[in-house]
């Protein structure tokens, strides 16, 4: 086995990190250092026991480090009307066993980084509290870290939080614009792309029926979400952070890329938490977003059903 790609990820576990998380236990060609855990889908202590209890359904012993249980400045709603109260459907799960590590998440992502200094695929998957808190205790990290990608934003103005504005980047705007200031190179996977990326409810209800503790577990917890989002979006599902874990894992299946300058709003009624590109150059400002705007979805759709236990 040729060396495999150390990947860090930050979540806030949440439906569709779940489905993240099984694509990333599922990646042969990654070797996964740890999870590191926010606040932002629902509150900490929620999202760090989704993720223990995760790892136990898949077998999966990798460490979980709980981060910040708020945003940087400003209080902000969670989207437990999205996930459920606990983000996982408030199923009532027995808890796992494992414990979470003492460790901070901001101080995971710095000791990952030193130990795999520019060759480390850090994913982040919810709200950007932790990277800009480890940015603002060391700001040479970005310096070490081989790729970045983060599931965020709405790059021409479709949000689905506020008119604008997209939940991860909505729920701490001001941990955004640090990490949008201080990275030269940031792939973004943004929630229009994810609207591009759609699958059918009826397709994925197959298969969840995959004979696959996997796949059981996870047919339980998203039931909610499911059944919200039909109602909502109708025929077609969304699960934004599978399709950024995609677009991570297998880069070579991105079709079409933009890469331009995001500006991160952290002022104004409406405005607040939007990701402003610059598509026709005007700025002056480095190009720091390469903006993911398709994936083959056929791969797409066949790494979520291997995740689940599928045999394609
Ligand atoms: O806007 C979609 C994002 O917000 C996803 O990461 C989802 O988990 C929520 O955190």
């Amino acid at each position: 086995m040729t060396d495999r790609i150390p990947l860090l990820i930050d979540t806030d576990p949440g439906v569709d990190d779940a489905l993240a998380l099984l694509m990333a236990f599922n990646s042969r060609q990654h070797e996964l250092l740890g999870l590191c855990i926010t606040a932002g889908n629902v509150g900490l202590d929620y999202t760090t026991a989704n993720a223990l209890k995760l790892c136990e359904v898949a077998g999966v012993t990798v460490p979980v480090y709980p981060g910040c249980d708020r945003p940087l400045v400003f209080a902000a709603e969670d989207a437990s009307y999205v996930h459920g109260r606990d983000g996982f459907g408030d199923i009532g799960y027995e808890p796992a066993q494992r414990r979470p590590e003492s460790e901070h998440a901001a101080l995971a992502i710095l000791r990952e980084s030193h130990a795999h200094a520019g060759q480390l695929l850090l994913v982040t998957l919810g709200p950007l509290t932790n990277l800009a808190l480890a940015v603002r205790l060391d700001p040479t990290l970005p310096e070490r870290i081989g790729r970045l990608l983060v599931m965020g934003g709405a790059v021409t103005g479709k949000g689905n939080t506020s008119i604008a504005a997209e939940f991860n980047i909505a729920f701490d705007p001001e941990a955004a614009a640090i990490v949008f200031g201080s990275f030269p190179r940031i792939e973004v996977v943004d929630w229009e792309a994810v609207l591009r990326h759609g699958f059918l409810h009826k397709r994925f209800e197959a298969w969840l029926a995959a004979e696959d503790p996997r796949a059981g577990f996870y047919d339980r917890i998203s039931r909610k979400t499911r059944q919200w989002a039909e109602g909502k979006r109708g025929e077609y599902w969304h699960s934004a952070d599978a399709l950024a874990m995609m677009a991570a894992l297998y880069p070579e299946h991105v079709i079409e890329k933009e890469r331009h300058y995001l500006h991160v709003e952290t002022a104004g009624s409406q405005s607040r938490g939007a990701t402003v590109v610059d598509w026709l150059e005007r700025s002056g400002q480095p190009a720091q977003a390469e903006i993911i705007l398709t994936v083959n979805q056929a791969r797409f759709e066949a790494l979520i059903q291997e995740a689940l236990g599928g045999h394609i």
